[in-house]
């Protein structure tokens, strides 16, 4: 049996979803004709308690029309040096929306340094740099394991901005496991945020889509970038249909999720050759590095040998580089998985002369 730990994406659609999609009622959405997506923008809107919401193909495609619709071309736009946006979505901020990306930096739980980002915004006034338009922040962080931003943290980023002139868009890809873990609603998350994406096809394990939420204003901007993109579908209710019962039926099971990872990583930190911070295991990723025979952290070559390993014994994970190993727990695993991962990963220490 092949336990699954690569992301979160890799979760398939619930019953309960397929069903949805078959019965889906379907229109020509660039016409705004879809009722089934039409309804899924209002739920989600309702959720994050903004005035509006856009239904997307994919996380990457809701951050750039977000970025598009808020930052012209010649406009900077502020990013953290660990996020998503930055290292993982074609720098299409940039070389789409004709924006500089000014890269701040990130501390160990996802939190850009304020005094950074405050002396890196450019009002415009001196002509060798561009102006800021827009600051991106992202929650819960990916490559810093799945750490939360508090409403505090957000709120304190916003405001620097908003003093400035510069718009916030948060990069909401979890933001459910953020309001899991800090049991909180999406809505005090979102709120300090002028826009915010989230995706229904990470945790929440739809099969493609992920939402763009801000004002009507910003909305209307972001609908004609999406179009701009290709991402202007027709009768794309058969998805948004998956998407209306990830909202209403897999939220809650997150806090699952949640013990799934924390009893991972605690299974992990017993093998004294696995380095792991379990307190920093707050939502559905974990982190962790393995040493060598030396005692030294993993090479990439000895990192890609482990995985490799691990995946002939039924795991399958992935890495950040830098020998950092990483590992998501998500809908379709139960708790009888995490032992069996935690055999296969013994089993690869063994085949490495590691253990
Ligand atoms: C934090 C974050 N933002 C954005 C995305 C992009 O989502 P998608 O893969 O749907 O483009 C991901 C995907 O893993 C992500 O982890």
């Amino acid at each position: 049996m092949i336990i699954d730990l690569r992301s979160d994406t890799v979760t398939l659609p619930s019953p309960a979803m397929r069903e949805a999609m078959y019965r889906a009622e379907l229109g020509d959405d660039v016409y705004g004709e879809d009722p089934t997506i039409n309804r899924l923008q209002e739920l989600a809107a309702q959720r994050t308690g903004k005035e509006a919401a856009l239904f997307v193909p994919s996380g990457t495609m809701g951050n750039t029309a977000a970025i598009l619709a808020h930052a012209g071309r010649g406009e900077a736009v502020m990013v953290g040096n660990q996020s998503h946006i930055y290292h993982y979505e074609v720098g299409g901020a940039s070389t789409v929306g004709g924006s500089p990306m000014y890269v701040v930096p990130t501390d160990a739980k996802g939190m850009l340094d304020l005094h950074q980002v405050e002396v890196g915004i450019s009002d415009g006034s001196d002509e060798h740099t561009a102006p800021t338009a827009l600051l991106c922040i992202e929650n819960t962080h990916n490559r810093c394991g799945g750490a939360v931003l508090h409403v505090e943290q957000i709120e304190a980023l916003a405001r620097l901005a908003h003093a400035h002139g510069v718009k916030v868009h948060m990069d909401g890809a979890r933001i459910f496991n953020a309001a899991t873990a800090l049991g909180v609603p999406v809505s005090t998350l979102a709120q300090p945020v002028d826009s915010m994406m989230f995706c229904l096809s990470k945790g929440l394990s739809a099969p493609v889509g992920s939402m763009l939420v801000g004002s009507r204003e910003f909305i209307f901007k972001a609908h004609r970038m999406r179009k701009l993109l290709g991402g202007g579908m027709r009768q794309a209710g058969v998805l948004a249909a998956a998407g209306i019962v990830a909202l209403e039926q897999m939220v809650e099971r997150l806090a699952e999720d949640h013990e799934n990872c924390k009893r991972f990583a605690f299974g992990l930190a017993d093998f004294p050759q696995i380095d792991v911070d379990v307190d920093r295991v707050v939502t559905n990723i974990v982190n962790f590095s393995v040493r060598n025979a030396r005692q030294e952290r993993l090479t990439d070559a000895e990192t890609m040998q482990f995985l490799a390993k691990a995946r002939e014994h039924g795991v399958l994970m992935g890495t950040t580089g830098e020998g950092t190993i990483r590992a998501v727990t998500h809908y379709g695993l139960a708790a009888d998985d995490i032992t069996a991962a935690l055999t296969g990963i013994r089993r690869a220490l063994i085949d490495m002369q590691i253990a």
